[in-house]
Formats: C-alpha cells, structure tokens, sequence
C-alpha cells in the first residue's frame, strides 16, 4: 500500500523438542538395527551349526552301524574327512564370532612384531596352495623397494594371518574350478600393499556397499557355503593396524582386495 519502510520478520521456534525427537529418532533406528542384526545372527548361526551337526552325525552314524562302510577304507576315508570338514567348518564360525566381539569390545589384541613380510606371505600361500589341491592355482609375487633389500615391517603375525587366510579362502571359494589366483606383496616407502585378485564370480554392485557388515553375503553366492563374517573379521585385524581396505570387483571378471598396512 505504498509503505516503503522496512520491516523485519522474526521467525523464531523453539527447537528443543525436534531435537529431542531426533535423538529419540536416532535410537529407535539403531534399536531396530540391533534386532535385525539379532535376528540375522541366530537363524545363520543356527542353520551354520545345524547343517554341519548333521553331516557329523550321519557321518558317524553310519560308521557305527554298518561295518561294511567301515572295512571300506574309501568310505571310512570319505566319512571321516566330512565328520573333520565339518567340525573345521564350526570352530572357525566360533572363531570368527569370538574375533568380531573381542575388536568390538576393545579386547582383540594386537602384538606387532618385526616380521619378514615377503616370506611370510609366501610360505602362506604355498600352505593354501596345498590344500586348495590341484582345483586352483595360486601365485605370489613380491616387489620390493631398494632390490629386495628389506622386506620386512612390523605386524602382529596372528592378525596377518587371519587376513590371508579368509583372503584367500575367499578367492578361492568363489572361483570356479582352474582359477588363478594372485597374491602381491608390494612395498612401499612408508606402507605395505598386499592385493589378493581372482578371475572368479565377482560381486553384484548393489552387494559391494555392505560387505563389511555382519552375515551380509553377495547374492550371487547363496549356492556356497558361507557366514558373511570373513571380511567383517579381516577389516576388524586391518584397522587395528591402521590399515585401509578396498575391494574392487565385477560379476563374471573377479575381485581384486586391496590392503595397506603402515610399515611401522
Ligand atoms: N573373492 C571374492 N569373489 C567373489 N565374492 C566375494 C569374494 N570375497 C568376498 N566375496 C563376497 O563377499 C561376501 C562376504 O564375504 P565373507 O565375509 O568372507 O563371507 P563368506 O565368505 O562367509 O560368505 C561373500 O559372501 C561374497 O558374496
Ligand atoms: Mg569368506
């Protein structure tokens, strides 16, 4: 109407109460998290034990009762092995298990010790070598700075362990029959690289983002046997090394695991 004079609107809101709706917000979320994560943890935890308890039982069962299959050293050979494989397949589930709540609860230790990475490493991969058997191939390659010179840097040999065990098991498992796998071992001025790639099934995009959560598995893989806490265990020991992780991968082409480790 002609008033030309400025005005000044305040808009003010007390916003006490939105805040304390976020928060409330927040922890039903992470309540809900907690269930799902619950829920997940005991139907894989009781089909994990479930599948291989059976397999022991029948396993015995069956030798108990029939001497034929006992005299049979074929069939006592192969009964036996599945009865081992089984239980193997049970304690390293109690492992992983045990592993994950001890790193989240500050407990995991960590003993870094001066370690001779390059034969660690390849000693480690001609141990797998052996008992992947003649299905799949494994290399290792070391490049090392100053000629080989020194190959070391300071670890904590059981977490190291860990890593490569459930690296490799991985590229292994999710490789079809004559894959190659590769393990490089990488030094550089202040960090370790070590790259585990394999030309197997790959992981669906859509899977990559949540592979460090706990059971999650690629959905190309439900055919296999499998917990989803490999990964979650290998970052838990790279993080208490202060080391970073990545995983490159593509349906069909293969994975390639990417570790750094500081070299002190
Ligand atoms: N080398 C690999 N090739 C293809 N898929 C992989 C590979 N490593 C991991 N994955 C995917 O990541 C998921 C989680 O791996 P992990 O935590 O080791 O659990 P698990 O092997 O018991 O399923 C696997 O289920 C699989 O889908
Ligand atoms: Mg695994």
């Amino acid at each position: 109407d002609g008033d030309l004079s400025p005005k000044i609107f305040i808009n003010s809101r007390d916003i006490t109460e939105r805040k304390r709706l976020d928060e409330v917000r927040l922890a039903l979320e992470r309540e809900q998290e907690l269930r799902t994560l619950k829920t997940r943890f005991f139907s894989m935890v009781s089909h994990e034990f479930r599948t291989p308890l059976s397999t022991v039982l029948a396993a015995a069962q069956l030798l108990d009762s029939s001497p034929g299959a006992w005299a049979n050293p074929e069939k006592r050979d192969r009964n036996l092995r599945r009865i081992q494989d089984s239980v193997k397949n049970m304690v390293q589930l109690l492992d992983d298990i045990l592993t994950i709540n001890r790193a989240e609860t500050g407990k995991l230790e960590f003993n870094p010790q001066w370690l001779d990475l390059e034969k660690f490493c390849s000693h480690f991969v001609e141990e797998m070598q052996l008992s992947a058997g003649a299905r799949h191939t494994l290399n290792f390659a070391c490049h090392a700075q100053n000629n080989g010179q020194n190959t070391g840097a300071c670890v904590d040999e059981k977490l190291l362990r860990s890593i490569l065990a459930n690296l490799l098991s991985n590229a292994i498992k999710y490789s079809p029959a004559g894959g190659q796998i590769q393990c490089y071992l990488t030094f550089e001025k202040e960090s370790v690289q070590l790259m585990i790639c394999d030309r197997g099934l790959g992981i669906p995009t859509e899977d990559q983002k949540q592979l460090f959560e706990p059971f999650s598995r690629g959905k190309n893989v439900r055919h296999l046997p499998g917990t989803g806490l490999g990964l979650v265990v290998v970052k838990k020991c790279v993080n208490l090394h202060g080391g970073s992780i990545e995983i490159a991968s593509e349906v069909g082409r293969g994975t390639t695991v990417t570790i750094l480790l500081p070299k002190i």
